[in-house]
């Protein structure tokens, strides 16, 4: 029994603790000959470091990817490739400051992970939240670099859309800005407000929740199954595996339920081009569970922060009523840093049902032959 990996045959398995020595995955099923080098991964890396503005937590993690695995190079190759055995990525720990977290070895945070682990396990690392932190999901980011680069043309990318009760203009919608700002916020106008408002939550002690959008382009049609592996059912459950989230939406989401048939059902004319043109959509790109063609489309809303400085409470490991202060380092709003997150899951969703397709669909190659 095993709950540390995922996908089917693009399959990754994550390792480490926030305070261990390191943290590392093994990717199981990439195919072979992809181009890939440590500095492919990095630069999605670098977009989820944290201590990189003062929105998130100043733990100071440089999250330096190496590859151990499952890539070859010899004089007479012009890159480095995949070979088709497990990729096994490593990042050191640097910055953990244990003694920070010594107050929630006895007590439980209210809305963390510790009481549930204490009494599934009756062991835990309480350490920087050991395996509940988010640092783990360094490693998803990696692995989302590497399906990033298999789908030729795919393009995945997110926008924070709302913090708290502040949402994003969507007229003001510019995909130039997610990089210009510390809040991956495609609106400049909000990116503002929201500097002056995070500021005061985090200057108040406390914490607020968010919303990402995630779209990927260029999704080619028809991965995904109809029954038990539909893509929006795995998309769903890959989003809300992301520490912190309690809400996925695909296309329109909850929103489908006050329109009406014709309003909801994006409608079909046939293109110049002879390619289909869908009028709308409201199905996030995903139709009977199958990829239409149009661009996926998912909303996930992420909790506040649970580790906040004012008190709340809660009890000890003796069953003790007690009031939980948390200090240590920890992010105000755990949205942003969510987005690169998101962005890798739905990559690694994606490539896994386009492999899962060409192993269903695809005819088996000649005898003989080399692979294409
Ligand atoms: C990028 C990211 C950073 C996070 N940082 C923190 C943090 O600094 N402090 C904290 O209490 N929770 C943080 N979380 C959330 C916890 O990991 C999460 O709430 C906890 O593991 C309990 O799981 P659940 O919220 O999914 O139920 C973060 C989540 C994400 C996605």
């Amino acid at each position: 029994m095993s709950y540390n990996s995922f996908g089917h045959l693009f399959r990754v398995m994550t390792w480490g603790e926030s305070h261990g020595p390191a943290i590392g995955c093994v990717i199981d099923g990439c195919p072979s000959r992809i181009a890939l080098k440590a500095t492919d991964i990095q630069s999605d890396l670098d977009k989820r470091r944290p201590g990189t503005s003062r929105f998130t937590t100043q733990r100071q993690e440089p999250d330096q990817v190496r590859i151990l695995s499952g890539v070859f190079q010899d004089d007479t190759m012009k890159q480095q490739l995949t070979t088709g055995t497990p990729i096994s990525l490593i990042i050191d720990n640097v910055d953990q400051r244990s003694k920070d977290y010594s107050e929630i070895r006895e007590t439980y945070r209210p809305g963390h992970a510790d009481f549930t682990y204490d009494k599934k396990y009756g062991i835990r690392d309480y350490r920087g939240g050991g395996r509940s932190s988010a640092r783990e999901t360094a490693m998803r980011v990696a692995a989302g670099a590497v399906a990033k680069k298999i789908v030729a043309g795919l393009n995945v990318r997110g926008a924070l859309v709302q913090i708290g009760d502040m949402k994003i203009d969507r007229s003001r919608w510019d995909w130039k800005e997610v990089d210009q700002n510390p809040f991956f916020c495609p609106d400049p106008v909000m990116a503002e407000n929201w500097e002056n408002y995070l500021d005061r939550i985090r200057k108040s002690g406390s914490s607020i929740g968010a919303i990402i959008e995630i779209i990927a382009e260029n999704v080619p049609v028809g991965i995904g199954a109809p029954v038990y592996a539909k893509l929006d059912q795995e998309l769903a459950s890959a989003l809300m595996s992301i520490n912190a989230v309690k809400g996925v939406e695909i296309g329109r989401g909850l929103d489908a339920a006050s329109l009406s048939g014709e309003e909801n059902a994006d409608q079909i004319r046939m293109g110049a081009d002879g390619e289909p043109i869908f009028l709308s959509n409201n199905a996030g790109g995903i139709l009977g569970g199958i990829s239409s063609g149009q661009s996926i489309v998912a909303n996930l809303a992420l909790k506040p922060t649970s580790s906040i400085r004012l008190p709340g409470r809660s009890l000890d490991i003796e069953g003790n009523e007690v009031e939980v202060v948390t200090t240590g380092r920890h992010d105000p709003c755990v949205g942003i840093r969510a987005v690169p997150i998101a962005e890798a899951m739905l990559a690694i969703v994606l490539l896994d049902h386009v492999l899962r397709d060409r192993g269903q669909n695809a005819l088996p190659r000649k005898a003989g032959t080399r692979p294409m």
